[in-house]
């Protein structure tokens, strides 16, 4: 860490006692306060993550507290905090955050590297991340390690969300495992970082088709690094801070968090959902898909697994299935 790198660290620690004095600040906070109010994020909440907020009226607020410190326009720019345009006239610098909910974004050590943006309504585009910078390399972090960190080691789990806002709502609820990726695809970096601190992952993404693939991609990078991985499956059209708001920590614990599966019985589930299977022609159709599907798998100890799962769940001789998994194959040739 040189004196470069040092000044860097400072100017965005400072951006975010800014920020987070504006939103607990009574003039200039009330709107984002009201925000946060109304997504039940309690002031202690607020306090531990050190939610901030940038106001939307001055184009240049953070600019001009930072260099009354001595910061330097152009190292602000290159950690991310403030955007130049040129033109050939002059240059005009401004903040990069306006009018948003600010979310510090750490690394391992619990500095402040980075920050997330939400918009207080629906303006797109609703998240603004920190660009790349030379603290900064998004698919190196995780959202929230730092805290997470010994309570991954201690329970030997990790919980890994899609949003800031869900490991906010989770942590808020007491548990305390929480982790979030930066906007992007979980990378191979972030599931060795994962790794180091437990060999136990769930993930519990949106319950949409984004949700589903980072789920089944997610799960592959995590494998690779030896991670055993499960899935939490959250009802249609929620997302871990929707489920807990709406039905509390208990209930996510016990319904989400306990009933992950494994990707296969996973992805068994949501093909399940393209059949009506009280229709007994549908049922059919399903146990062949599902049949097929397990005939895929690369373990015959694995097809044999979920076989039996199925020939349980709808009460059928194992036999019977094998067989008809035999005859599908010799068909198949
Ligand atoms: P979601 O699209 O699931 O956000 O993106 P959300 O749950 O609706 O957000 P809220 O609850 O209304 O606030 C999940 C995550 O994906 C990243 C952010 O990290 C966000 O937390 N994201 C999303 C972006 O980076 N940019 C976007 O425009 C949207
Ligand atoms: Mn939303
Ligand atoms: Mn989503
Ligand atoms: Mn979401
Ligand atoms: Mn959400």
């Amino acid at each position: 860490e040189n004196e470069e790198q040092k000044k860097m660290f400072h100017a965005m620690d400072l951006a975010a006692r800014f920020y987070h004095h504006l939103l607990l600040h009574e003039k200039h906070g009330r709107i984002a306060r009201q925000y946060l109010e109304k997504r039940q994020v309690h002031i202690e909440t607020i306090k531990e993550f050190q939610i901030g907020f940038a106001p939307p009226s001055d184009r240049d607020l953070l600019l001009r507290f930072l260099t009354r410190r001595q910061f330097s326009v152009d190292l602000l720019e290159r950690i991310g905090l403030v955007i130049t345009r040129t033109s050939s006239f002059q240059n005009t610098s401004f903040d990069r955050f306006r009018g948003r909910i600010i979310f510090p974004i750490h690394d391992s050590q619990g500095r402040v590297i980075a920050f997330g943006g939400r918009s207080l309504g629906s303006q797109e585009p609703r998240y603004l991340n920190s660009p790349e910078s030379p603290l900064f390399y998004k698919g190196n972090h995780l959202f929230n390690l730092h805290r997470a960190r010994k309570s991954v080691r201690k329970k030997q789990q990790a919980i890994i969300f899609e949003g800031y806002m869900d490991v906010i709502a989770a942590w808020q609820a007491g548990i305390h495992t929480c982790l979030a990726t930066l906007g992007t695809a979980l990378t191979e970096q972030q599931a060795k970082v994962i790794r180091r601190n437990t060999e136990s992952v769930i993930l519990c993404y949106d319950a949409d088709r984004a949700g589903l693939s980072a789920a089944e991609r997610g799960s592959e990078v995590l494998k690779r690094v030896d991670c055993t991985v499960k899935i939490a499956q959250m009802p249609e059209k929620m997302d871990p801070d929707d489920y807990i708001r709406r039905y509390g920590a208990s209930q996510f614990q016990e319904e989400v968090l306990a009933g992950a599966q494994t990707l296969t019985a996973f992805k068994l589930e949501m093909l399940k959902k393209n059949y009506h299977l009280q229709d007994e022609d549908d049922r059919i159709k399903y146990l062949t898909a599902a049949i097929d599907f397990i005939s895929e798998l690369p373990l015959i100890i694995e097809q044999d697994h979920y076989l039996r799962r199925i020939a349980d769940e709808f009460q059928m001789p194992l036999d019977v299935l094998k067989a008809e998994q035999r005859r599908m194959k010799r068909r198949k040739k």
